[in-house]
């Protein structure tokens, strides 16, 4: 007989492990089809599942008795604090008002000339080499110079910020705890010696991020020195990967589709309608976590406080009762922006309208330059679970 917890099937999918690539899509898809809500006992707490998109849409509406307490259903006990998301209700919502500003489709747009400047010369340097580890090269070191720069720090501190960031993700995914806290203690000098700065010398804070959150009163109380640290660590780690991953996922699908890659190439302003469509076929952050804070009958689901909830947003953006043929890529899809690979409420990503930015300054820029290329011969494609991320790509090209 199927096991069942207050009536919900039993799922024992992990989704933590490494496997071959797009794997997870094809697991997650099966847990959608098995039923509409499934407890999933993986995990020590484990965690009530809904994966359809109507249900998870109204899951992330839950945001007054459904907390950020637990941020991921597959690591509810993370330590690292994080700033805005530790945050719920009126705290979140005023220091989201002080950070939106800076994310707000204007200010982005501001930064476009920057992002197409930094775009070019990146590929420029690697142009004429034939090929490159994508992922390892040029996705993860082009929103890293896109991180110094929204906060006003000197890109041509990227390479060193980029060791210190990669060798950070790079222990905590390996379970390292003892390097992670060693290549933290560096990025934290780093952002400390760049608040004190701002501290002893302000910019104007319409213009620049760290000197805004150096002035900000919320409640008439200044934001502390470690909390404004805490805000700079928690965009690079929301950003950062996030914006590396999703390039992995959309060079692997243009290389191995070229009638894809040259309707690009042919038609570049379909360019941001395919970087909605790449966001809604391949979501690397597949999930958000919450934690109940008072029993409820959700459509019919019983949860009950302490309780964690699992909102399945790349089933969500996989959903056939949403959206029509939902594994293949469609630029001209009618609902194409109705994916939800950005969450929903009120913690809602708040760089969605950069990393949008970049992901469409990537395509224009490189297709202009190198229009046509290949996955290395042989190469082996796998992908990290928990978040997604393609640890390598090797593309050629002929020069
Ligand atoms: C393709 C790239 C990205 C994807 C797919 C993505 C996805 C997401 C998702 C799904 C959430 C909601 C999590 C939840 O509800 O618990 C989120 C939140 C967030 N994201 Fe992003 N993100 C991306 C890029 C970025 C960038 C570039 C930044 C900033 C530099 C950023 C900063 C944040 C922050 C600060 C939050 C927390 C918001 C809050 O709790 O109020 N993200 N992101």
């Amino acid at each position: 007989m199927t096991q069942t917890r207050r009536g919900c099937p039993v799922s024992h999918t992990d989704y933590t492990g490494h496997a071959p690539l797009h794997q997870h899509y094809a697991m997650l898809d099966a847990d959608r089809e098995q039923d509409r809500f499934l407890f999933n006992d993986t995990t020590d707490r484990g965690f009530f599942m809904l994966q359809r998109y109507d249900d998870v849409q109204a899951g992330f509406q839950q945001h007054e008795t459904w907390t950020t307490a637990v941020r991921s259903a597959l690591r509810p006990e993370t330590g690292e604090p994080l700033l805005p998301q530790d945050l719920n209700g009126q705290p979140h919502v005023k220091l989201r008002r002080i950070l939106n500003q800076f994310f707000a489709p204007a200010a982005v747009r501001r930064m476009e000339p920057m992002a197409q400047q930094r775009c070019i010369e990146l590929i420029e340097e690697m142009k004429d080499q034939g090929e490159c580890d994508f992922v390892q090269e040029f996705a993860i070191r082009y929103p890293t110079d896109m991180f110094l720069a929204l906060l006003g720090l000197p890109v041509s501190d990227g390479e060193q910020f980029l060791e210190w960031s990669d060798d950070y993700f790079g222990a905590l995914l390996a379970g390292d705890p003892g390097r992670a806290e060693a290549a933290k203690a560096s990025i934290m000098k780093y952002f400390d010696e760049a608040v004190t700065e701002r501290r002893a010398n302000p910019r104007d804070p319409k213009e620049d991020m760290v000197s805004r959150l150096v002035e900000a009163r919320i409640d008439e109380e200044e934001l502390t020195h470690d909390e404004i640290l805490t805000i700079c660590l928690t965009l690079m780690l929301a950003g950062l990967d996030t914006t590396r991953s999703a390039l992995g996922y959309i060079y692997t699908h243009l290389a191995q589709n070229p009638a894809d890659r040259q309707a690009l190439v042919d038609d570049p302003t379909l360019i941001p309608k395919a970087v909605e469509e790449f966001l809604r076929l391949y979501p690397l952050v597949f999930q958000a976590g919450r934690e109940v804070q008072e029993p409820q009958d959700f459509n019919g689901l019983q949860v009950e406080k302490g309780d964690v909830v699992w909102l399945g947003i790349a089933q969500a953006n996989r959903d056939p009762r949403k959206f029509e043929n939902p594994d293949e890529f469609d630029v001209l899809r009618p609902n194409v922006n109705q994916h939800i690979a950005f969450g929903g409420g009120p913690h809602r990503c708040l760089g969605m309208h950069l990393a949008r930015l970049e992901l469409k300054v990537v395509l224009e820029e490189w297709h202009r330059r190198i229009p046509e290329y290949r996955i290395k011969p042989g190469t082996e494609l796998t992908e990290r679970g928990v978040q997604l991320s393609m640890p390598t790509l090797p593309l050629e090209w002929e020069v």
